[in-house]
């Protein structure tokens, strides 16, 4: 790391860092399609059923390091997705949501790294939170909006609760505290470029999660 890499806040290092990642996921096929509404409610649930795979490994993960030393302060029972995700998933699959749901192989290997981050290195879990978490409170607002006028969910209802923080009622000002969390990362400057490094990396799974997703949907017009 440089100079200006060692001077210049976290956030601000992992957010520039990843920026190319961000615009590959943001542009990728799948995403187009589904935000472009050209794809089918099944697609918007099958993306969502492999939302739940992924949550269930940060969630779990998250339970054991709510008192690690480096990524404890990160978790925040506000941000908690598992619920939600299971509430949309009953009202897009039935009750029976749970029968029959399996990963694609793109989503069993992100779920398997965010466990084994979980497990073995804190420090790496850190990427994977902020990678999902921030950008939930971002662009995940764009994507429920798409979602409420494509499909015709309830406006913060069933279906989309995934993107709706009840008990964030000011996401801007959450981000904000957030970004203090990540400039105030217990790791040096080495371990601080490990933790970029595994932030593209989560940017690259979800690429791989959605590349997937839009070979099992290719556009049907
Ligand atoms: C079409 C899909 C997407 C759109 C429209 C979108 C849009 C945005 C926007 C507008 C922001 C900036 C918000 C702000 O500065 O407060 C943002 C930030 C972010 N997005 Fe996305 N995004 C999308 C997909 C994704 C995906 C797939 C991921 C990763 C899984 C992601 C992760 C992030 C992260 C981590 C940030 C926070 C950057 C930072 O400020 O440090 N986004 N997104």
């Amino acid at each position: 790391m440089d100079a200006t890499a060692a001077a210049t806040p976290f956030s601000t290092l992992i957010r520039t860092a990843s920026h190319e990642q961000h615009t590959e996921a943001e542009t990728s096929t799948f995403m187009s399609d589904l935000l472009g509404g050209r794809l089918g409610v099944d697609a918007y649930t099958r993306y969502t059923e492999q939302l739940w795979f992924v949550y269930r490994a940060l969630e779990e993960g998250a339970q054991a390091l709510r008192n690690d030393p480096v990524a404890g302060p990160f978790i925040q029972p506000q941000l908690m997705r598992t619920t939600e995700l299971e509430r949309d998933l009953a009202h897009l699959r039935g009750t029976g949501w749970r029968e029959g749901l399996a990963p694609l192989p793109a989503t069993a290997a992100y779920a398997a790294r965010v466990a084994e981050c979980a497990r073995t290195w804190p420090a790496g879990y850190i990427a994977h939170h902020y990678t999902r978490y921030l950008g939930d409170l971002s662009g995940g607002q764009i994507i429920r909006d798409k979602a409420e006028k494509t499909w015709g969910f309830t406006r913060k209802g069933d279906g989309v609760r995934f993107y709706v923080f009840e008990e964030i009622s000011n996401p801007a000002s959450f981000k904000r505290s957030y970004r203090e969390l990540l400039d105030a990362v217990n790791a040096d400057d080495l371990e601080k470029q490990r933790i970029v490094a595994e932030c593209k990396q989560a940017f690259a799974l979800n690429t791989a999660v959605f590349r997937e997703l839009g070979e099992v949907f290719p556009l049907s017009a």
